[in-house]
């Protein structure tokens, strides 16, 4: 079981691509999340249930952005939230362990590793970091964000100093996806691949 984390644009997905790609099960939470209030769902419903209609765009999925601005800045409500979403994220998760195969490398995608306290979870933790210009200029060009916000997103998170304190493994991300690729394999062959 592995934990991979690190701020936002660092790199994890890529790296989750590439250790994918050399046989690891991924599982990420980001998207465990999302399916758990896709329209028509359960968690959906709860969601409609604490929040209110208004949360629904006019199709009947879920409108991120109006959530987003109902809990922002609200802690209560952001807990509400995580209450709803995180135990079903938990039992997903739990479920996607339990069909591996007993020899196979699992990753764990968890943005919020760290913010969440789950190191101790996971027999290896793998941190990505890159540095935040770095970061900014990828959240901007791949995700129209503007710099600003990209700024706000990171500042929100852990920083990196709390990421390396639980880090059995740093990827430092600020190459090209070549050398990204090559810190990956590596990685693969000294530390999961034997394991
Ligand atoms: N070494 C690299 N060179 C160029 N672009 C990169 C590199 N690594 C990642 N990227 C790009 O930067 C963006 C952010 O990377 P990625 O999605 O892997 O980050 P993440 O850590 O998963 O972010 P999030 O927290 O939002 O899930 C993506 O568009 C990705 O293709
Ligand atoms: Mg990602």
């Amino acid at each position: 079981m592995v934990g991979l984390t690190g701020g936002i644009g660092a790199g994890k997905s890529a790296v989750a691509n590439q250790l994918a790609a050399l046989g690891a099960i991924v599982i990420d939470a980001d998207r465990l999340a999302r399916e758990a209030v896709v329209t028509g769902s359960e968690g959906l419903a709860e969601v409609v249930a604490a929040f209110g209609p208004e949360v629904l765009a006019a199709d009947g999925a879920l409108d991120r952005a109006a959530l987003a601005s109902r809990v922002f800045g609200d802690d209560a409500a952001r807990r509400r939230l995580e209450g709803i979403i995180h135990p079903r994220v938990r039992a997903r998760t739990a479920e996607l362990i339990a069909v591996a195969p007993p020899d196979a490398v699992v990753v764990n995608d968890v943005p919020l590793l760290v913010e969440a306290g789950l190191a101790g979870a996971y027999e290896l933790v793998i941190v990505v970091l890159a540095d935040e210009k770095t970061r900014i200029a990828r959240l901007v060009e791949d995700r129209g964000m503007t710099p600003d916000e990209a700024a706000a997103r990171i500042r929100a998170q852990a920083s990196d100093e709390q990421r390396r304190e639980v880090a059995d493994v740093v990827i430092v991300n600020d190459g090209t996806m070549d050398d990204l690729r090559n810190k990956v394999d590596e990685v693969w062959r000294e530390r999961l691949a034997s394991a």
